[in-house]
């Protein structure tokens, strides 16, 4: 009974005072097994009466201490970290993919599916790569300190800038290699532009580049027909428009049909229904010579068109600046499971 009572009362106040309790009780050399080894020594009639009470005392002390040792145990941890871990805890917040790596990741895809394979190059260019290679004039205004920005050098010299185009990329591709050439190029490229809504100093681009033998405007036409099935969806109409640049020939660019209001006239396509989105061409000959490529066995196609151009027409994005200055509740907007 004096047991019982102190086995009741027990309230450890930690670890060490509850395991002292199973070790004085419990124990391999503790009371019980103590008054087991007693009742081995009495006899058959005191047996029967003795055996059911230390039986019953055995059962109790063992589920006081099944007890306290759970209440102790939830009760040390709470206390530790001066925390209740029961809580509900705090969310965090999950972090959203840029609008431009979204839309650059599926040109990449679709073009990837058509055999393209992915190349890129420096951002900081030599003439030779970003101008000269691709059949610039000398006097091309496209050179000039209005769109390039050019890095002088101690000797004043400045045939280094940071490349205007990723068609460098395809430069160093073919001089590097040999045909049958088929790749993308994205990446940020800069052009000394005042910023506005409608114009940055860098902007993102994704350029293409097809030489084999007997590639013809046709399929540079189905190629990026295709393209455009894939981004903006079947339907979405094309339609070429004649253009100039130095490193192609015929040069055109590309319109779609106004994906906001499907060519009913919005503000998105100036009530025209149709939008710009890339120049393209046939490669000029000129270049493939310079990049060591015999123009009289290979023809190619070549293509580019800007990232934040495409995502705009994707999202109704109206302004250029949205995209680098990281305001949360613009980038938010884009929260995919990628
Ligand atoms: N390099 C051109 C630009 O930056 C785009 C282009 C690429 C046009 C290839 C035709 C062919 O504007």
């Amino acid at each position: 009974d004096q047991y019982t009572a102190e086995i009741n009362a027990f309230s450890p106040a930690n670890a060490d005072e509850l395991e002292a309790f199973r070790i004085k009780f419990l124990g391999t050399k503790g009371l019980i097994k103590d008054l087991f080894e007693e009742f081995k020594t009495v006899g058959p009639e005191e047996k029967r009466v003795f055996g059911k009470v230390l039986n019953q005392f055995k059962q109790m002390a063992e589920a006081k201490y099944a007890e306290l040792k759970e209440g102790l145990d939830s009760g040390l941890k709470t206390q530790d970290l001066g925390l209740d871990l029961t809580l509900p805890g705090d969310g965090f917040e999950v972090g959203s993919r840029h609008p431009l790596s979204l839309v650059r990741n599926e040109i990449i895809d679709i073009f990837k599916r058509l055999g393209f394979v992915v190349a890129e190059g420096p951002e900081i260019e030599d003439d030779w790569h970003n101008f000269s290679a691709l059949n610039f004039p000398q006097e091309h205004p496209a050179r000039d300190m209005q769109d390039t920005f050019f890095i002088r050098k101690g000797d004043g010299s400045d045939d280094i800038a940071l490349r205007t185009h990723t068609s460098s990329v395809q430069v160093r591709m073919m001089e590097s290699g040999k045909p049958p050439f088929r790749a993308i190029m994205p990446g940020r490229v800069y052009r000394n532009e005042a910023i506005s809504a409608r114009a940055h100093c860098f902007f993102h681009q994704v350029e293409g580049l097809y030489v084999d033998e007997n590639v013809s405007f046709s399929d540079l036409k189905q190629t990026l027909f295709h393209f455009v099935q894939e981004l903006y969806g079947e339907g979405t109409k094309v339609r070429f428009r004649p253009s100039y640049f130095p490193f192609t020939e015929p040069s055109a660019e590309m319109d779609i049909s106004c994906t906001i209001c499907k060519g009913d006239g919005c503000n998105m396509c100036k009530y025209t229904g149709w939008v710009e989105i890339l120049g393209c061409g046939m490669v000029d000959p000129n270049v493939l010579e310079n990049c060591g490529i015999d123009s009289k066995k290979y023809t190619g196609f070549a293509f580019g068109m800007g990232i934040e151009r495409i995502t705009n027409l994707k999202y109704v994005i109206r302004d250029l600046r949205l995209f680098s200055e990281n305001d949360v509740r613009f980038l938010k907007q884009f929260q995919t499971d990628i």
